[in-house]
């Protein structure tokens, strides 16, 4: 067991081949990095001290208890006006994610696909990804989303609100790609969901990863969060109270009773 920190940052810049550059090369910022971050609904103090680091194309899974402050911390790093950040640091690829707007850090690559989905009723499938595309910067064509998601290709011109929970998770995905993607944040993408239909996403998910985009996945299956991630961070009370490998959590029977119902 290991707790949150973050790595020290050197300014120095020594000559290559030293002992010195070494450690520097060790100490290089992670590509995604939340450090001591709190935010409150109102007078409610929810996110409680978080930090933590992502290497780029990491999947980590975010577990915890329900009220935990799971999706109070997905919503503070998109930059969401609820809960309000009220201090601490986010970077994402050098950029400073808590001075900015959700507009802001949506165009920094966050995307954050919240639990309901929020697929656009009224618009077809095509429309919903097009909406998407309607501001700069864009990631992936049209085309492209359809050949990773044939069943999205077949319903283009399909309301997408008729879509079932899988497919409208798919859209939801699909949009989020359709966007500069760099961080994709995903809240309980498999609730609802068959397992035949979450074990389709989960090649989704390995295939954005193999693209280099990061994933945080969020998830009440913890099992099925854990066969995907890399790596998990365990939320309770608004802290981070463990981080390890997935596997290490998945052998911790202590750890998986206490914090994970499983
Ligand atoms: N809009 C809000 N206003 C006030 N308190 C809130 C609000 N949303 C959530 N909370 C509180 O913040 C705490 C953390 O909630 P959060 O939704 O982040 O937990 P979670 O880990 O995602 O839980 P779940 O597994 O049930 O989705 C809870 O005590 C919840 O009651
Ligand atoms: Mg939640």
């Amino acid at each position: 067991m290991s707790m949150a920190s973050n790595p020290p940052t050197s300014t120095l810049n020594p000559p290559p081949g030293t002992a010195a550059s070494a450690t520097r090369k060790a100490a290089k910022p992670a590509y995604f990095s939340v450090k001591d971050i709190h935010a409150y609904y109102g007078e409610s103090y929810i996110v409680q001290g978080v930090s933590f680091d992502i290497a780029e194309s990491e999947i980590v899974a975010l577990l915890g208890r329900n009220g935990a402050g799971k999706t109070s911390t997905l919503r503070a790093i998109a930059r969401t006006d609820d809960p309000q950040l009220t201090s601490g640091e986010i970077y994402l690829d050098g950029k400073a994610i808590h001075k900015m707007p959700s507009h802001q850090a949506a165009c920094s690559g966050i995307q954050l696909v919240p639990e309901d989905r929020r697929i656009i009723a009224g618009l077809t499938v095509e429309e919903n990804l097009l909406l998407a595309q309607i501001a700069e910067p864009i990631g992936w064509s049209l085309d492209r989303i359809y050949k990773h998601f044939p069943r999205l290709d077949e319903r283009r011109k399909q309301e997408a609100i008729t879509l079932s929970g899988g497919e409208q998770q798919m859209l939801a995905v699909a949009r989020a790609l359709a966007r500069d993607l760099k961080l994709l944040l995903l809240d309980e993408p498999y609730e609802g969901l068959a397992p035949v239909i979450v074990q389709e996403i989960e090649r989704i998910l390995h295939e954005v990863r193999e693209l280099g985009i990061t994933t945080i996945i969020v998830e009440q299956n913890a099992v099925a969060a854990l066969k995907l991630a890399d790596r998990a961070l365990i939320l309770d009370m608004g802290h981070i109270v463990y981080e390890g490998s997935a596997k290490e959590v998945l052998d911790n029977e202590d750890l998986r009773h206490e914090y994970l119902a499983i």
